[in-house]
């Protein structure tokens, strides 16, 4: 490009639509999924103090909040469960009448066209909060693989569309392809939460889930903020097992990694702005330091310019109004 005064920059900046027509970067309603937290309790529906807007709710709200969603445009939910009880092995996950499954099989009976994913994890689910089966201490990645292949034909029984396994063991993406297969599944497909960092950015979500781990931290399975090239190696570790989507977690100290990844695999990626990247914006808007509507849009657009297709997010809804709104 030449120099100055042949170029100037700000002639395509000068005007709303000048700057519309250069734009480089689109986001719209269809880009999102939103997140829901499914309790077991019956007609109840509880803000979460560190989320603002997010609620546990039992599977009638969530039915509604599905019908919201699919209204506004936004394509699909994903949803977490806080059973009634847990259990050295999370069998409410697995179980036909787990939080879950009943969630899953009321919300497609309800809601027509909406993709319904399933978090498929442990943690949520197990007495010590981890995402796997326990053995010495330790999470015992080969024991915790049949348990997620059961998770998968649970949910897939149930109904679901796409399950996406968060846990981060080694071989769950084929695991869980087989499990599926076997039982006639071959048309689910898995998006699977390839390259998960161990992030204190998923604090209120823990809050959120009740999935706090009893002992110790996830540092064992979970990825080493530090790294960036392993997170490549995870996607493609995953694509070879059977992935269909890969994803990128947390996703705004991240950008760089969703970046990489975009260019390393020819697969849908997606991204999630978590729960912590979630409460800062909404927590710095109510002290008055920063525009809310704003630094959300702000925030969505980059990861979708560092090259995420889709985003997990739980400022969906109100984003998707916005965007309405604009186009
Ligand atoms: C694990 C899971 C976690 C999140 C989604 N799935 C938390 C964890 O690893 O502790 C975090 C999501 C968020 O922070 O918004 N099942």
């Amino acid at each position: 490009m030449s120099v100055y005064p042949i170029h100037r920059g700000r002639r395509i900046r000068s005007s709303k639509q000048m700057r519309n027509l250069v734009s480089e970067t689109h986001l719209s309603a269809d880009d999102f999924i939103y997140p829901l937290f499914v309790t077991h309790e019956k007609h109840i529906q509880k803000e979460i103090p560190s989320m603002p807007g997010c609620y546990q709710e039992s599977i009638d709200y969530a039915v509604a909040e599905a019908q919201e969603v699919k209204e506004l445009g936004i394509p699909a939910i994903i949803l977490f469960g806080i059973p009634k009880t847990k259990d050295t092995t999370g069998s409410d996950a697995y179980c036909e009448t787990g939080v879950v499954q009943e969630a899953i099989r009321e919300i497609k009976k309800r809601v027509k066209d909406i993709l319904v994913i399933a978090d498929l994890c442990m943690c949520e689910y197990t007495s010590h909060g981890h995402c796997g089966i326990i053995d010495g201490g330790e999470v015992d990645n080969d024991k915790t693989l049949e348990y997620l292949s059961q998770i998968a034909v649970a949910q897939a029984k149930a109904g679901v569309d796409i399950v996406a396994p968060s846990g981060m063991m080694d071989g769950m993406v084929k695991a869980i392809r087989n499990g599926l297969d076997k039982n006639n599944f071959t048309g689910i497909p898995i998006m699977s939460y390839s390259s998960k960092y161990s992030s204190s950015f998923y604090g209120p979500f823990r809050d959120a889930a009740e999935s706090t781990p009893q002992f110790g931290d996830r540092r064992s399975y979970q990825m080493d903020y530090r790294n960036a090239r392993e997170a490549v190696a995870e996607a493609l570790t995953d694509v070879e097992e059977g992935a269909d989507i890969v994803m990128v977690k947390p996703a705004l100290s991240y950008l760089d990694v969703i970046y990489r990844v975009k260019q390393a695999t020819n697969l849908p990626v997606a991204a999630y702005n978590v729960s912590g990247e979630y409460s800062m914006i909404k927590a710095a808007a109510r002290l008055g330091w920063l525009d809310e509507q704003s630094a959300m849009m702000e925030v969505l657009y980059s990861i979708k310019r560092a090259g995420a297709d889709m985003i997990l997010t739980y400022f969906a809804k109100q984003a998707a109004g916005i965007l309405k709104i604009r186009n």
